[in-house]
C-alpha cells in the first residue's frame, strides 16, 4: 500500500471507530452520587418516592428524580452534540402545597434553557439544548424561588447524544477548605454564656454554669439567694425561689491552672427567657427517624464536646415523638390517646419522664414539639382539644420547652372539621389573616403553659403570620418563628436573613424572633449529609444569627461533629453577641453594594458589626460610613472571631479596610477608648 492509501485507510477507520461510539448515553446510566440536592439522594427510573417518573398523568420509564435545589454537573470535554429531555414536578406530590420549580440548564456556565416556572401537574416541557464543543453541562433545578416543599422534580428521558463516548463522568463540586478562627479555650477556666437568668417563683431551678477549661473544675458563688444551691463539683445551680427579685451573683470557677469569676444576674419575676435559649433540636437532622435512643445520644455529646461549657443547654425534641396518623410504620403506629385523652408517646420513646430525667441528670434542659391542630405538620397526634391535658402532661414529664407549631389548625380556622380525615396535616403560615384566630391557639396554649408548676419555654412556630412579632409576647410566647422552613443552602438561609429586617426591632429579653433553626454541620431531614453551605456561609450563618439574638438551636448530627462545626458553635465571644442581655437584635444599618452592614448594641455600650457580603465574588472596600453605625470619637476594633484587637479608628477621620470573602462575614466590635485625661 502507497503511502497515501495507508493515510486515507487511517482515517476512514478513525471514522468507523468514532461512529461505532457515538450514540446515547442515558443520564441514569451516569454516576450520579455526585448530584447536590436538598435532602436524600436522586432515584433513578422511578420516582422520589419509589413510583413510576409521572408527569401530569405520563409515565416514563427513563431519567431521574431530584429534589430541589438541585445540581449535577457533567464533563463533556466537546465530546457530545445535544442534551434532550422533559422536564417537571412529578405527580406523587400531587394534592400537597408549594410544589413549584424552576429546571435550568447551563452550558460552561452559561444559562442555555431554563423551562421557567413549573408547578405541580404542569404537562411535562420538552428541553433540547445544542453541545457541540461544550467542555460542562449542568442540571439545575432551584425552588421555584418560593421554598421547596414538595419540589420533587424529574428530568425523564434525559439523553445526551454523544459524538464518540460511551459515557461521560459526572463531576462533583469543589469544596473550599474549612479553616477554624476559634481560638482554642486556654486551660485556666473561663466562665461562658448567659450572665442574667429568669426564673418565675416556686419553679424548679436549674442553671449549670457553662464554664471551658481543663478538668477537675470546682464551683463556688457568693450571693445566691436562699433556695438554690450549687454543686462545687458540677456547677450545677438547683433549688426554687420563692420572692421575686434580682440578685446580683458572683460565680466562681478553679482548676489546676487557675481560678476565674463573672457576675450572673438572677431574675425571678414573671419572665424567663431573658437570654435566647441555646441547644439542639432533632428536626433537621433526623426528621421523622427521630427515636428516644437518638435524643440521649444526642444529649450525651452535648457534654462529651464540652458544647454544654459554652451555654448550650435544650435538648428538643420535635415531631415524631408521638404516634401517626396514617403510617405504616409499626414504631408510629398505635392509640393517639389513651382512653382518659392522654396523649400517648409512639413506641420509640416509650417513657418521657424517663428522658427528660435522662437529659436533666447530664445538666441540660429537655424540649418538644406539638401544634394546635388534630395533627402535627409531619400528621402525628397535635394537641386540638387536649391543651390542657398536654400542658400538664410535658410538664409533668420535667420538659422545659415546648415548640408549638401550626400545622392542621389552618383547616379548621377555614371551616373543617377535627375529625375530617381529609384535614390536611401540612400547611405553611396558610389558614387565616384573621389576627384574633391566628392568636388563639397560642393564647390558649400559653395560658395553660403558665399554669404549670414549672418554666416552659414557649416557641411559636407559625411562620410569621399576621406579624406575629406584633403579639407573640402577648400570647406568652418566648420565641417566635418569622419566616417559613429553613433548607440546606445559601439560598434559603440569604432569603431568611433578608427577611429579618421587619420583626428586628420587637425582640426584647424574654420575646425573641426566630430565623429558624441553625444548619450547620450533618443536616439532611432523616438523611444527614455535610452541610452545602460553604465554610464563609456558615461564619455569616452563626455570626448573623448571634448578632440577631436568635434562639440559637443546632440542627446536626451532634455524633458527627467535626473541628470545623465544633470552632463554629464553641466561639464565646461570638455567643455572647446572642446571649447579650439587652436583647437588641441586629438591623441592617447600611449597604454597600452587595455589602450589607449589621449592627448590634451590647449592654456594655460597645457595637457588634457585621460586614456581610452577599455578593458572588469577594468585595474589598474601604468603609468610611462608620459615623452611620451611631459610633464617635475614637475607637478600639476586635475582630471578634479571632478574638483579639486588630486596631484602633477615629469615626468620621479614617476608613476601616475591609475584605470580605463570598458570602462571608467581618464581624468586628467597636469600643470606645476612652479620652486621656488632660
Ligand atoms: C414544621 C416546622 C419544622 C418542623 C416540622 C415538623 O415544618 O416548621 O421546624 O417542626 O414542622 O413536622
Amino acid at each position: 500500500m502507497n503511502p497515501r492509501h495507508f493515510a486515507v485507510a487511517l482515517l476512514i477507520s478513525f471514522f468507523s471507530f468514532a461512529s461505532l461510539n457515538a450514540g446515547t448515553v442515558w443520564i441514569d446510566e451516569l454516576n450520579l452520587t455526585t448530584v447536590e440536592q436538598e435532602g436524600g439522594a436522586p432515584v433513578k427510573k422511578l420516582a422520589l418516592g419509589g413510583h413510576a417518573l409521572t408527569i401530569a398523568g405520563q409515565t416514563f420509564a427513563r431519567g431521574y428524580s431530584t429534589h430541589a435545589e438541585s445540581w449535577l454537573a457533567i464533563q463533556l470535554d466537546g465530546q457530545a452534540r445535544t442534551f434532550s429531555a422533559k422536564v417537571g414536578i412529578d405527580d406523587e406530590v400531587k394534592g400537597k402545597p408549594g410544589g413549584s420549580v424552576e429546571f435550568v440548564v447551563l452550558v460552561d456556565g452559561q444559562k442555555l434553557w431554563s423551562s421557567g416556572l413549573m408547578r405541580t401537574g404542569d404537562a411535562a416541557k420538552p428541553c433540547d439544548v445544542p453541545l457541540a464543543k461544550v467542555k460542562l453541562l449542568e442540571l439545575v433545578v432551584t425552588d421555584g424561588e418560593d421554598n421547596n416543599y414538595y419540589d420533587h422534580a424529574d428530568w425523564v428521558d434525559a439523553k445526551i447524544e454523544s459524538a464518540g463516548p460511551s459515557t461521560f463522568a459526572t463531576v462533583a463540586r469543589a469544596v473550599s477548605e474549612p479553616y477554624i478562627l476559634t481560638p482554642a479555650p486556654p486551660a485556666s477556666p473561663r466562665i461562658n454564656g448567659a450572665r442574667v437568668f429568669g426564673v418565675r417563683p416556686g419553679s424548679p431551678f436549674l442553671f449549670t454554669v457553662p464554664a471551658s477549661g481543663q478538668r477537675p473544675m470546682t464551683f463556688s458563688a457568693t450571693g445566691l439567694p436562699a433556695g438554690l444551691e450549687l454543686d462545687a463539683m458540677t456547677g450545677r445551680i438547683t433549688g426554687r425561689l420563692t420572692n421575686p427579685g434580682t440578685y446580683a451573683v458572683i460565680l466562681r470557677a478553679g482548676n489546676a491552672a487557675g481560678r476565674t469569676e463573672s457576675p450572673l444576674r438572677i431574675v425571678c419575676g414573671d419572665q424567663i427567657a431573658l437570654t435566647p435559649p441555646m441547644g439542639w433540636n432533632s428536626w433537621n437532622c433526623f426528621a421523622q427517624e427521630v427515636s428516644a435512643d437518638k435524643v440521649k445520644r444526642a444529649a450525651d455529646t452535648m457534654v462529651r464536646t464540652g458544647l454544654i461549657n459554652h451555654g448550650w443547654t435544650y435538648i428538643n425534641v420535635d415531631d415524631f415523638w408521638q404516634n401517626h396518623r396514617a403510617s405504616k410504620d409499626p414504631t408510629l403506629t398505635g392509640e393517639v390517646r389513651d382512653a382518659q385523652g392522654n396523649i400517648r408517646p409512639n413506641s420509640r420513646f416509650g417513657d418521657m419522664k424517663a428522658l427528660a430525667d435522662y437529659i436533666h441528670n447530664l445538666g441540660l434542659k429537655a424540649g418538644l414539639y406539638s401544634s394546635p391542630g388534630p395533627w402535627t405538620c409531619g400528621g402525628c397526634a397535635g394537641s386540638y382539644g387536649h391543651e390542657l391535658q398536654d400542658a400538664q402532661a410535658y410538664a409533668g414529664w420535667g420538659f422545659d420547652y415546648l415548640k408549638y407549631d401550626w400545622c392542621s389548625y389552618g383547616g379548621l380556622t377555614l371551616g373543617l372539621a377535627a375529625s375530617d380525615p381529609k384535614l390536611p396535616s401540612v400547611e405553611w403560615g396558610k389558614g387565616t389573616s384573621n389576627v384574633d384566630l391566628a392568636q388563639k391557639p397560642y393564647r390558649l396554649m400559653g395560658e395553660y403553659l403558665r399554669q404549670q408548676p414549672r418554666d416552659i419555654v414557649y416557641s411559636l412556630c407559625q411562620y410569621g403570620m399576621s406579624d406575629v412579632w406584633l403579639w407573640g409576647g402577648s400570647v406568652a410566647g418566648n420565641s417566635w418563628r418569622t419566616t417559613n422552613d429553613i433548607s440546606g443552602n445559601w439560598k434559603s438561609m440569604r432569603n431568611i436573613i433578608l427577611a429579618q429586617d421587619i420583626p428586628a426591632p420587637w425582640a426584647k429579653p424574654g420575646n425573641w424572633n426566630d430565623p429558624d433553626m441553625l444548619i450547620l454541620g450533618y443536616i439532611g431531614w432523616g438523611n444527614p449529609k455535610p452541610t452545602r453551605l460553604t465554610p464563609d456561609e456558615q461564619y455569616l450563618h452563626f455570626s448573623l444569627w448571634c448578632l440577631f439574638s436568635a434562639p440559637l438551636l443546632i440542627g446536626c448530627d451532634m455524633e458527627k461533629l467535626d473541628a470545623f462545626t465544633l470552632g463554629l458553635l464553641t466561639n464565646d465571644e461570638v455567643i455572647a453577641l446572642d446571649q447579650d442581655p439587652l436583647g437588641q437584635q441586629a438591623r441592617c444599618v447600611d449597604t454597600v453594594g452587595d455589602v450589607r452592614v449589621y449592627s448590634k448594641k451590647l449592654e456594655d455600650g460597645s457595637v457588634a458589626v457585621g460586614f456581610c457580603n452577599f455578593g458572588a465574588r469577594p468585595a474589598e472596600l474601604k468603609y468610611a460610613n462608620l459615623a452611620g453605625l451611631r459610633l464617635a470619637g475614637r475607637q478600639q476594633v476586635r475582630d471578634i472571631w479571632r478574638q483579639k484587637v486588630v486596631g484602633t479608628v477615629t469615626i468620621g477621620r479614617e476608613a476601616w479596610p475591609l475584605v470580605i470573602p463570598t458570602h462571608g462575614i467581618v464581624l468586628l466590635k467597636f469600643t470606645a477608648v476612652p479620652a486621656p485625661i488632660p
